[in-house]
């Protein structure tokens, strides 16, 4: 059996929701998260801040982030929710909303700093703190730096494996192969004044032209933004979640993206600071074998297991198996969207994330902890997949509801 905590990165309201066409009422928005939050979830990532032109669907996130600053605490442990952002327009736009709630009656407790440019070189708004990290490619540097002095053992797996890993001789990560630089603690979010913790995720594509398409920019451009749009989310107490994209196939450039190519971005966003990288399957294109490949190439590349999550979209039906070679290697977090709501506006065809309800389900059935409600999300992904008019593609939440 596998004893071991997994951890549930609930992506609903943000990928699972960003796709649909028609409106979605920014109270049943709202409603989604606080529902969520009751299920036993610890991370929930609840919206973004991208061009409202771009992702509509998103333009409410606002809202959604209100709310939650205004609410007391629907869950005894304390949640952390994810803000996806592009760039540091999104970061502004963000911190905004943090900002107008700390001056409500039970808002956010310390303002964070603002960013006051686009894109462009790092910002100069702490200048007048005394423990301000430098901004710009100096703070990138102490990061990275902290990250490399930092202990090598604990560049292993976050638990023991399920069964293989123990028994496969490259399964440590070598201390002294590239990026022994992994091993800095994850940082801690911030809490706000009624307990929740907040988090960012910015994201980039391991192909250019789903880069382009994206975020209209090409790879190496996504990574100039995100060195002082990292420095700056971090300066303000907002640890960093990274997508890379299209890692196991590309909507423009086929199944066969390069794990090399992945491996080296997640190298690179490790060292400018990110505390998490989400290695996205974005087209549902990847198979056991794709995914083994990946994993033992990011891995011989030095980055730990438990610096990474899964993000497997279930177009082909694959989700759930390489969830199980992805455990089998000794991965522990895992994102996934309720009702198995979502798909990428920028990639065709793509389905939904894996259904929460069934990677709770398996995850139960092998021993695993996720600390989730089944029954409870069953009844969530019926309710927002009803309320959205869309059929409910979780197996595991239809039976549960039906039993
Ligand atoms: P751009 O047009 O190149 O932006 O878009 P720009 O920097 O040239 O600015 C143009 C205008 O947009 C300016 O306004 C900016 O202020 C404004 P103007 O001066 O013309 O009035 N602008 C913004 N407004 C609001 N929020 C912002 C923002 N940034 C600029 N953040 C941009 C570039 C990145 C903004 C655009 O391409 C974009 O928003 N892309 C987001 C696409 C998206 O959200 N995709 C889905 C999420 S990613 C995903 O689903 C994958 C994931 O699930 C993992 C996986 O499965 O692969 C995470
Ligand atoms: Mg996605």
């Amino acid at each position: 059996a596998l004893a071991d905590h997994v951890r549930i990165v609930e992506v609903g309201p943000r990928d699972g929701l960003q796709n649909e066409k028609s409106s979605i009422p920014a109270e049943t928005k709202i409603e989604l998260v606080r529902r969520l939050a009751a299920t036993g979830l610890e991370t929930i990532e609840a919206g973004s801040f991208v061009h409202p032109k771009w992702v509509p669907q998103m333009a409410a996130s606002d809202r959604v982030l209100s709310s939650i600053l205004s609410s007391p605490p629907s869950s005894p442990h304390s949640i952390t929710y994810q803000w996806l952002l592009p760039n540091i327009k999104g970061l502004g736009n963000y911190f905004k909303v943090m900002e107008n709630a700390s001056s409500a009656p039970h808002g956010y407790p310390t303002p964070p700093p603002s960013p006051t440019q686009d894109c462009g070189p790092a910002l100069n708004t702490y200048s007048n703190d005394p423990n301000a990290m430098p901004s710009s490619t100096s703070g990138v540097e102490s990061m990275s730096q902290s990250r490399r002095s930092a202990s090598s053992t604990q560049g292993q797996d976050s638990g023991p494996a399920m069964n293989t890993s123990s028994s496969d001789p490259n399964a440590m990560p070598s201390s002294t192969s590239g990026v022994d630089s992994m091993s800095k603690p994850r940082q801690t979010a911030s809490n706000d004044r009624n307990g929740h913790k907040h988090e960012v995720s910015i994201f980039l594509a391991a192909t250019e032209s789903f880069s382009k398409k994206n975020t209209n920019c090409t790879i190496q451009e996504s990574l100039d933004r995100f060195a002082p749009l990292m420095a700056d989310s971090k300066k303000a107490g907002y640890p960093v979640r990274a997508y890379i994209s299209v890692a196991l196939g590309c909507p423009f450039e086929g199944p066969d993206t390069d794990p090399h190519k992945v491996a080296d971005l997640a190298v690179k966003l490790l060292e400018m600071g990110a505390d998490e990288i989400s290695v996205a399957d974005t087209t549902g294109m990847g198979t056991a074998p794709a995914t083994r490949k990946l994993l033992q190439t990011l891995r011989e590349a030095g980055v730990r297991n438990e610096d990474i999550a899964m993000h497997f979209h279930d177009t082909f039906g694959q989700a759930l198996i390489n969830t199980m070679i992805s455990l089998d290697h000794g991965i522990r977090t895992f994102d996934s969207a309720v009702g198995g709501l979502g798909g990428c506006p920028y990639s065709p065809g793509a389905t939904g994330n894996v259904a929460t309800e069934d990677l709770v389900y398996t995850l139960h059935s092998l021993g695993a902890k996720t600390g989730v409600d089944l029954e409870e999300m069953s009844r969530i992904g019926d309710w927002i997949t009803s309320e959205i008019g869309k059929g409910n593609s979780s197996s595991a939440g239809r039976a549960t509801m039906a039993r």
